[in-house]
């Protein structure tokens, strides 16, 4: 386990951050992604989407709870949770079927956090109280899996 505290300026600070955590990611690794509304979670998610050639395609899945996107045979699925009472919903629609099968960033992820596996990075955003263009984000990485990619991206400084 490992945890970092970064501060983004603006919202593209927060996509650069997507960008580059998607570049060490493959299939079966998991991202869950925790804030208040409008905290970045899906901006996140664009730079997520755009290392891969696909940032023209990014949708909220607020009402399809999951979107799937392929890109060079790679997976990435795209969820948000928010909508679900408890890890039972999931469970029916086959959810954790997914986690082997490609990149999966979930919104909200702690809802069905019992379905997760037990290495994976969740990232919480936070509004600043003054300066509506900051961004504070918490990076934690369970089991180790995760853990070179926290030291390689943030070099354990920032
Ligand atoms: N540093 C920053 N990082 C990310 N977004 C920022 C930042 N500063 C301002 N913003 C703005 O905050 C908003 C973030 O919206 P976004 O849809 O990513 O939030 P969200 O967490 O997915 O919200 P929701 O829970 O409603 O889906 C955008 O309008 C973006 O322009
Ligand atoms: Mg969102």
């Amino acid at each position: 386990m490992k945890h970092i505290e970064i501060t983004t300026n603006n919202e593209k600070e927060t996509l650069e951050l997507g960008k580059k955590l998607a570049s060490y990611l493959k299939k079966g690794d998991i991202v869950v992604l925790t804030g208040e509304l409008g905290s970045g979670k899906t901006k996140l998610t664009e730079g997520f989407l755009t290392y891969f050639g696909l940032e023209n395609e990014i949708s909220s899945p607020t009402f399809t709870l999951v979107n799937e996107y392929i890109k060079n045979d790679i997976k990435i699925f795209h969820f948000d949770v928010y909508r679900l009472e408890d890890s039972s919903e999931f469970y029916a629609i086959g959810g954790e079927e997914y986690f082997e099968n490609g990149i999966c960033i979930i919104e909200w992820g702690e809802i069905i956090q019992d379905t997760l596996p037990e290495e994976y990075i969740h990232i919480i955003l936070k509004k600043d109280d003054i300066n509506d263009n900051i961004r504070l984000i918490d990076v934690t990485s369970y089991g180790h899996k995760y853990d070179y990619i926290l030291t390689d991206l943030f070099g354990g400084t920032k």
